[in-house]
């Protein structure tokens, strides 16, 4: 069983993570997991933040040699920006100067941390809840990655739309369709999204995007979007129907739930098939050659809580960033009078990032299920087990109806 657990505060000294459970053997490399933190710092419309951090991993501990030792792998990914905050966040003596905000922002864990917490200082719900935690996660999801690699299961993602603007030819569609090069692999997917500047694949989406990030940004306002991930190369039987928490979507669902200021998932054609009929919903079983395959692939890479061995398509919703430059309504909690919220140093659109966010949650979820499935403690035991069972499955399945 693999767990995390992350713990920093945004102008905190440092971010840091646990990352347990992962067979010894397994290569990892530091570069691979500096790779992924920089795409997470990528996107137009990001604000002052990134350009002061510049994100690297400092690797404490489980790894010697760029190889997996079996113990808790420990990782730190310095907060640059601490440097101006030392008086505001220090864990010593509350120096006398500080001044407590006390003015919520709607959309965002101010009021409601500050009630659960019995704050008297908002700073204390904002520095937590801030998504810069999830540079943590996209470390350890850099780890998930590489033991995924050794079974040739690659994540992407590309950003869908962003205020609305959607492709003119949605790639999504040829997803569901099936329509896709020979041996896809869904890292391709990323590799042509991280060309763009807000990861979309098309050249006059993305002009279309950049003009309204330009002209909100103007007005003092913020933007949403959706984006779509993608796991290519998974094996038919990750993920159970006997139980509700053992079922593969169950988890992803949660997994990309829990990434700041996402507020829908969808796994295959999801809400619109609630729409359509059933014979247009599902993915037929055809017989081709000796194979038994599907030509769709609308149900998202899983059925009945289990892997198809199609790719695992999820799309994802997130809402506008809640800090706004022309802020709206809230109360001024020392003075309880109605007031304009606070403004903060912020991002006007995180869609891009929040993309590469749930590619680390995706390969999270689907190296938890690979595990609990093939178990291991050295990735070459792990690799045994999936190899035995991979090579036996078709025929497994064919004989077993004769
Ligand atoms: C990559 C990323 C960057 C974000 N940057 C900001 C930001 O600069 N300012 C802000 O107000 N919210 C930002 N957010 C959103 C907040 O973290 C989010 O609105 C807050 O956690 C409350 O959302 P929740 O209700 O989903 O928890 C960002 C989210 C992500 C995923």
């Amino acid at each position: 069983m693999i767990r995390f657990l992350t713990a920093g505060e945004s102008h905190g000294k440092a971010l840091t993570t646990i990352v347990e459970g992962f067979p010894s053997n397994l290569k990892i490399e530091k570069n691979y997991i500096d790779f992924h933190l920089k795409r997470r710092q990528m996107g137009y419309g990001r604000g002052g933040r990134m350009k002061i951090e510049s994100d690297s991993v400092e690797i404490l501990s489980g790894i010697r040699f760029q190889k997996t030792l079996g113990s808790p792998i420990s990782l730190l990914i310095k907060n640059n920006d601490w440097e101006n905050w030392t008086d505001k966040m220090t864990p010593g003596k509350r120096p006398g100067n500080i001044e407590n905000i006390s003015i919520p922002r709607p959309g965002h864990a101010d009021l409601v941390g500050s009630g659960k917490y019995n704050f008297n200082d908002i700073r204390n719900s904002i520095e937590r809840s801030s998504a810069r935690e999830t540079a943590a996660r996209v470390a350890a999801g850099s780890i998930a990655r590489s033991f995924l690699q050794n079974f040739r299961i690659t994540i992407g993602s590309f950003v869908e739309s962003i205020g609305n603007i959607y492709p003119a030819d949605n790639f999504l569609h040829k997803l569901f369709n099936n329509n896709l090069p020979f041996n896809f692999d869904a890292w391709q997917l990323a590799e042509d999204a991280d060309r763009s500047p807000v990861r979309v694949l098309e050249k006059k989406q993305e002009e279309k995007i950049i003009r309204k990030i330009k002209s909100v940004k103007k007005k003092g306002d913020t933007l949403g979007g959706t984006f779509v991930t993608v796991a290519s190369g998974l094996p038919l039987g990750l993920g159970s129907f006997v139980h509700y928490d053992k079922r593969l979507d169950t988890e992803i669902a949660a997994a990309i739930m829990s990434i700041n200021a996402v507020k829908g998932v969808e796994i295959g054609t999801g809400f619109s098939s609630a729409e359509a009929l059933g014979s247009k919903s599902h993915d037929q079983i055809i017989k081709e050659g000796n194979n038994i395959i599907r030509k769709t692939n609308r149900a998202g890479g899983i059925e009945g809580g289990i892997s198809t061995g199609m790719p695992v398509i999820v799309r994802g919703a997130m809402k506008p960033i809640a800090t706004l430059i022309s802020p709206i309504a809230t109360v001024d909690l020392s003075t309880m009078k109605n007031i304009l919220a606070r403004r903060e140093r912020s991002d006007f659109v995180a869609v891009p990032a929040c993309a590469v966010i749930s590619e680390s949650m995706l390969a999270w979820v689907i190296a938890k299920f690979m595990l609990e499935k093939f178990g291991g403690d050295s990735i070459e035991e792990t690799k045994d087990n999936y190899n035995s069972y991979t090579k036996k499955l078709n025929n497994r399945i064919k004989r077993n109806f004769r």
